[in-house]
């Protein structure tokens, strides 16, 4: 897919694409004033999401991502050198040093622009692919958060990716705000969240999700390069199939084994109603690894990402094995993403390092011969 030009300006009510590959005029309306309330509310609850996942346990209870049950079979006699083992690719239309995502994440006031900082200066620095939180703040509040093009201009090489939900882009406004977000960070796509279960557990959540396969198909047909992932509880064989027929063909299947987001909104709630909702579904969604494989059973053409509990780089060599093109890593990465740009570059490099060890002693020179090499039977 050709990056989409992020050279669009806005005149008043008119939002001109003049590079865009489909060269398109949007008439749009004004926005209504941003809700200062509610953005100090969403700010707020962001915070807090990063205080719970850096701070509490909000894994999942007995359901893992899957990828122990898959093992590969140790090659003794690899007949290469390490040093050449070569996990390059391309995703979005840009070269990758190595498979892999930073995937979104938002921060509240204060750390947001900071973590943002950091991660997008270990991304280009390692020549992997970033994703941003959701920009549905930024795009109220002017990019705030450092949702900004200097975000493009401190990572210029690397795929940079968007991120609103699904309830951003209903009703009439849901391609002029997808372009807007893209524009907003010169992104090369945008990731679009599906996240019913959290936003059911989360008190003022978005729960009316009536016609979001309408908005991503209007999204689609107006030639915007858009990804649909899941936050952690998976895209199923179905929903990957009614995303493929409105001409969806990059997903993120973001499975359960990793952080279980219904709990992230319960323990904003100690032990109150949210909490007790929230521990119900502790072992709720499709694990990544059966994620995976089902996505690239139904979408066989598809760019597909495995996220969701991604430990290290074995578990990124199983996922690519399994059918993925590229793997992406949130909270694991937090830690080094609220620390500095030097932590993030040392975290992600161990996770290369292992990556290419698991392809050598798999026999794999690059990812092409990963995607085939053995495993063992379990039977
Ligand atoms: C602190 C934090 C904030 C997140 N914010 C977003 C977001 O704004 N948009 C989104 O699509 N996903 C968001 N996610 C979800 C991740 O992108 C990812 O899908 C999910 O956490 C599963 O991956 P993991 O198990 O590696 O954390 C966030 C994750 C974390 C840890």
């Amino acid at each position: 897919m050709e990056p989409v030009s992020p050279k669009g300006k806005e005149d008043g009510g008119t939002v001109f694409a003049p590079a865009c590959p489909q060269r398109y005029l949007i008439l749009m309306t004004k926005p209504s004033p941003p809700n200062m309330n509610d953005i100090t509310d969403i700010a707020q609850r962001k915070a807090d999401h990063i205080e719970v996942v850096l701070g509490e346990d909000v894994g999942f209870g007995r359901v893992t991502n899957g990828f122990e049950a898959i093992r590969f079979v140790h090659n003794a006699l690899p007949e290469l050198a390490l040093a050449d083992v070569d996990v390059s690719t391309s995703f979005v239309g840009r070269g990758l040093k190595a498979p892999l995502l930073i995937s979104s994440m938002t921060g509240g006031p204060g750390r947001a622009e900071a973590i943002n900082i950091h991660l997008s200066e270990a991304a280009e620095a390692l020549g992997i692919a970033l994703g941003v939180g959701s920009q549905r703040i930024a795009l109220e509040a002017q990019g705030a958060g450092g949702l900004t093009p200097d975000l493009r201009r401190r990572a210029p090489s690397i795929p940079l990716i968007g991120n609103l939900g699904a309830a951003q882009i209903l009703g009439d406004h849901g391609v002029t705000t997808t372009k807007r977000a893209i524009e907003m960070i010169e992104a090369d796509a945008l990731f679009i969240h599906l996240n019913p279960l959290q936003e059911s557990v989360q008190p003022g959540g978005d729960t009316d999700w009536r016609g979001v396969l309408k908005a991503l198909e209007a999204v689609v047909t107006a030639g915007l390069p858009i990804i649909v992932k899941e936050v952690g509880f998976g895209l199923s064989a179905d929903v990957i199939r009614r995303l493929t027929d409105v001409g969806v063909t990059l997903f993120d299947v973001a499975g359960a084994g990793g952080t279980n987001w219904a709990r992230v909104e319960g323990a904003r709630d100690a032990d109150g109603p949210t909490a007790r909702i929230a521990s119900a579904f502790t072992e709720w969604g499709i694990p990544t690894a059966q994620a995976v494989m089902d996505a690239r059973s139904v979408a066989p053409g598809a760019t597909i990402i495995a996220s969701g509990g991604i430990k290290d780089g074995v578990d990124a060599a199983k996922a690519l094995r399994l059918g993925a093109d590229l793997v992406g890593q949130a909270a694991g990465t937090l830690g080094a993403a609220t620390t500095s740009t030097d932590a993030v570059v040392s975290h992600f490099q161990e996770m290369i390092d292992t990556l290419k060890i698991t392809c050598f002693c798999t026999g794999s020179a690059d990812l092409a011969a990963l995607k085939s090499a053995p495993l063992l039977d379990n039977r």
